[in-house]
């Protein structure tokens, strides 16, 4: 008998019969018409294994995939690397109903500017971390944790001075770190941040994408390079462009949806 008692049987064959997900937490898992509480959630978990239930796969529908949105605008409800990358998550709720989204505002996040404090605790091994170094090192740490949870990493990096805003830059400084993001080996480094999916929503006032400026383009050649640094490979970029030109704004963002391809 694949499962241990009848009840667990009866559960995982509900859970195997319907296909929508409104949102799992390990809390809490919500089923169609179904709430549930912790201690079935955890039955839930011990039933749909291969263990428990050989004969019924985990399917990819059962996997509760997250979505880590980072948005780098301060333009709120007018920016198009906002809505461009809100068009992004759709997409992938679409594919993945699912999906969870955790949205990261890094303009009202405020990382620090990473200093001296932040670096020392970066290389203090964790049993030796003072209280100094625990509270410097919190950014980094709870950065690090969204970032690895999220099976789809989505960016939203609008055109500063031909770069990325500093407060994703700040982020970034954050998340890059010595034995935890990336390694070093005999063959050269190796990023630590596997197995995620990608998505630049770019907005700027110009074209960078082709032509003369292109080689101007430190916003999108920079978060491909350094993402791909800490393993993050599978990377794509879509553009909100020309939003400052006067005969491409008006389409550029309606351009920027429709080349969306997960
Ligand atoms: C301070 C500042 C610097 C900018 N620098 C550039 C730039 O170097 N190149 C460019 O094409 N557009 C530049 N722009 C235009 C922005 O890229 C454009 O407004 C874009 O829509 C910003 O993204 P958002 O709409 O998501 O805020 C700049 C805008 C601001 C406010």
């Amino acid at each position: 008998m694949p499962f241990k008692t009848k009840r667990a049987s009866r559960i995982a064959l509900t859970f195997a019969r319907h296909s929508t997900f409104e949102g799992i937490s390990s809390s809490n898992f919500i089923l169609q018409n179904y709430t549930l509480s912790q201690s079935m959630a955890l039955s839930f978990r011990k039933v749909v294994s291969f263990s428990y239930c050989p004969a019924i796969p985990l399917k990819k529908k059962f996997i509760m995939k997250k979505i880590l949105h980072l948005i780098s605008s301060f333009r709120n409800e007018d920016s198009y690397s906002i809505k461009l990358g809100q068009a992004i998550v759709d997409k992938i709720k679409a594919e993945n109903p699912s999906a969870v989204v955790q949205e990261l505002n890094l303009i009202a996040e405020n990382y620090p500017h990473l200093d001296a404090p932040h670096f020392q605790a970066f290389l203090t091994p964790t049993a030796e971390l003072t209280e100094v170094d625990k509270e410097a090192i919190k950014y980094s740490d709870k950065a690090i944790s969204q970032l690895m949870e999220a099976d789809y990493i989505v960016i939203g990096s609008p055109f500063y001075n031909f770069n990325i805003h500093s407060a994703l830059k700040a982020w970034i400084d954050h998340i890059v770190r010595f034995g935890v993001t990336f390694r070093y080996t005999e063959n050269g480094p190796e990023g630590l941040v596997k197995g995620k999916k990608v998505y630049v929503a770019m907005a700027s006032g110009g074209v960078f994408s082709e032509g003369p400026t292109q080689s101007y383009d430190f916003n999108g050649p920079y978060l491909k390079h350094i993402l791909g640094f800490l393993g993050m490979t599978d990377l794509k970029i879509f553009r909100a462009e020309g939003v400052k030109l006067p005969n491409l704004q008006e389409h550029a963002l309606e351009k920027a949806i429709e080349s969306i391809s997960l």
